[in-house]
């Protein structure tokens, strides 16, 4: 029996009109933009803004365009991952109020929260459902309305995160393409450097926890910026390593953007130039699960089939890894 692999044949993006520029940042808080571009990357972050608006109404259109492009109706979606630390709601899951939005009534689905990894630990998910051959087409989305979660009265945090998402359909593939190999890790004792304190189980909502500004993200950033240069770095090294590649077989790196800083040291220690890197996040900012489908939604164009593409990340957990991706078509343009 040939074996079967989970290939990426489809991708979609969205990001909100509204872009909040470090110009702006300055008139709000005690920083400038000489600070947060030399210490993050960022330039502007992109802004969901408007009432009764949420992480599935940035998802829904990522999902739509890659239904779209990939001439599918919504009803032909078996499953839906949706990688999320800001779900529109606790319960229920995010990727259900998105099957709903879009008619995808044939569909399952679950949210996953693994923060900034959240992308990758789906894709490996999808990957498996795909290669048990019980499902045809899933559907992996990360986003995230991180303007939902930030104190903008915090100048160590509110610089760096932007809203946004993006999505990829697997589907089966004979021909050796797809997801080939992931290398996933996790460390709950993390949880200490960045996390949201109130609102779970642990310490429910009320007036105090409000006051507290307990509802925000809490992050450490020295200690989390250490950890995800290793991390990262490691994972990607460790990633090619077992698969016997070096820097020159890859064609594209595709970090998590979390942090200019981190993404260059990732890029180092693979042996990978800079034009073989992928990076918006002077444009966007950190949106979480959103950065690694969004990059590959803006580079679509650029890649070919047969292209050994790594994806890396490292976020709140901790959680970390890559994967590594051989892609599966030559966009139209492309060719
Ligand atoms: O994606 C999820 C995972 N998260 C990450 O990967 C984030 C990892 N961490 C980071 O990216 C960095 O730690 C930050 C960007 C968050 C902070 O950069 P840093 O170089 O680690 O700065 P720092 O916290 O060590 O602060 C250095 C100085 C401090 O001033 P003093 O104490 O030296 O006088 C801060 O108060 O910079 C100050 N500072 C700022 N100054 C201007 C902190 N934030 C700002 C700011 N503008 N926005």
């Amino acid at each position: 029996m040939q074996k079967i692999t989970a290939a990426i044949t489809s991708v979609g993006g969205y990001v909100p009109e509204y872009r909040l520029t470090n110009a702006i940042l300055e008139t709000m808080i005690d920083t400038n933009d000489e600070w947060i571009r030399s210490r993050t990357g960022v330039e502007e972050r992109r802004i969901l803004k408007g009432e009764g608006l949420a992480t599935s109404d940035m998802a829904v259109p990522a999902v739509l365009e890659i239904c779209k492009k990939r001439g599918i109706d919504p009803t032909e979606i078996d499953c839906m991952i949706c990688a999320t630390v800001t779900p529109d709601m606790i319960f229920p899951a995010t990727a259900n109020i998105i099957c709903d939005k879009i008619g995808a009534i044939n569909a399952w689905g679950f949210d996953l929260s693994a923060a900034c990894s959240g992308f990758l630990f789906g894709l490996t998910t999808g990957a498996a459902l795909i290669e048990s051959g019980r499902y045809k087409k899933v559907v992996i989305v990360g986003g995230d309305k991180m303007s939902a979660i930030v104190d903008y009265t915090d100048r160590t945090t509110c610089i760096i995160f932007g809203d946004g998402a993006g999505a990829v359909l697997l589907e089966p593939s004979t021909e050796d393409v797809g997801v080939m190999d992931s290398l996933l890790k996790s460390d709950g004792s993390g949880k200490n450097y960045l996390h949201m304190k109130a609102g779970g189980s642990l310490r429910p909502a009320s007036v105090e926890t409000v006051q507290a500004k307990e509802h925000y993200i809490f992050q450490e950033g020295q200690p989390v910026f250490k950890a995800a240069v290793k991390g990262m770095a490691d994972a990607a090294y460790d990633l090619l390593q077992r698969n016997h590649l070096t820097g020159d077989d890859i064609a594209w790196l595709v970090p998590h953007q979390a942090n200019k800083r981190i993404i260059d040291a990732t890029a180092n220690r693979m042996g990978l130039p800079a034009e073989k890197v992928m990076v918006n996040i002077q444009r966007y900012g950190n949106t979480t699960a959103g950065t690694i489908p969004l990059c590959l939604w803006e580079w679509e164009s650029q890649l070919h089939k047969g292209d050994n593409i790594v994806l890396a990340a490292f976020g709140g957990g901790f959680t970390w890894g890559a994967t590594l991706v051989k892609w599966a078509y030559d966009t139209p343009s492309a060719t």
